[in-house]
């Protein structure tokens, strides 16, 4: 508990509206009976699972990260040749991707100037100041460094930090790249909430997104191979054709994007 109070601790009072979670009677309601019985969740103290990143987790020290987001970044990161972690804090995150992927530049930004410290370039560690939701920020950092293949936001916290950072930074994701949002359990503590809709809410407009195209067709006919009606191009969201797929655990979700735009899909019946 101490580990979660730490990482989702704000740095600076509050002084905007917040907005409190709404939604649990209408989720219950929507659930529907069976799916909204009341049963326990309990604590667990047992062992760790052991894995590689889990392994080093163990011995770094100085990060925030929820044990169960591990298995999660094993994962997600496969493939990672250039990572931006949003939130640097006490730098142990860094540490952490610096073992767990030695090949890979590591780029963390943090809007506390503090964690300049931890900027190490001898090892390939970057760490710029800034603030997530300053896209003329975002994009010097771009400029530098080129196309990041992963993007990790630990930073505020915020529905608006993260819907801001995701909005500027996933257009500009190495195609095949991912992105992942930890802690968005945040968007359900009013301190954290400082807009109605959350990144959950924005998740779930990612996901009518990647069926915009839908949107626009009354027929199976538009998409289906041979047939005169068939749809040959329309205009849709970007969105639509670089969102390849979407996962959502406890408290984190990651995007990723398709290696190529994605084309209108095709029907066959035989
Ligand atoms: C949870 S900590 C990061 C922990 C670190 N990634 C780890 O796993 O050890 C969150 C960090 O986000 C930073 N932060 C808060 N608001 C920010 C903003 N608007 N832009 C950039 N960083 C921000 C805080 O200064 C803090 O260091």
């Amino acid at each position: 508990m101490a580990l979660f109070r730490l990482a989702l601790q704000p740095k600076a009072p509050f002084i905007t509206r917040r907005y409190p979670f709404r939604g649990r009677r209408r989720m219950l309601e929507v659930l529907g009976p069976d799916l909204a019985r009341p049963v326990g969740m309990r604590a667990e103290d047992g062992p760790p699972e052991d894995s590689a990143i889990g392994r080093i987790f163990e011995t770094t020290g100085d990060i925030h990260k929820l044990r169960h987001y591990l298995p999660i970044y094993e994962q997600a990161l496969g493939h990672t040749e250039r990572m931006l972690e949003i939130g640097v804090d006490r730098g142990g995150s860094l540490q952490m991707w610096r073992q767990y992927l030695p090949d890979a530049t590591i780029v963390g930004l943090d809007i506390n100037p503090k964690v300049t410290q931890y900027d190490d370039a001898a090892r390939d560690i970057h760490v710029r100041v800034g603030d997530q939701t300053d896209t003329a920020f975002l994009s010097s950092v771009l400029e530098e460094f080129g196309t990041f293949d992963t993007v990790l936001d630990d930073g505020g916290h915020t529905p608006h930090q993260m819907i801001t950072s995701f909005q500027y930074l996933f257009p500009r994701l190495k195609p095949g790249g991912v992105y992942i949002v930890e802690d968005v359990c945040a968007n359900y503590w009013t301190p954290y909430r400082d807009q109605p809709e959350s990144f959950i809410d924005f998740t779930k407009w990612l996901m009518d997104a990647m069926h915009a195209h839908y949107m626009q067709m009354k027929s199976v006919f538009h998409l289906m191979e041979g047939h005169p009606k068939r749809v040959r191009e329309m205009q849709v969201p970007l969105a639509a054709t670089i969102i390849d797929r979407i996962e959502v655990f406890d408290s984190v979700v990651v995007v990723h994007r398709a290696k190529d735009s994605k084309p209108l899909p095709r029907a066959s019946f035989s």
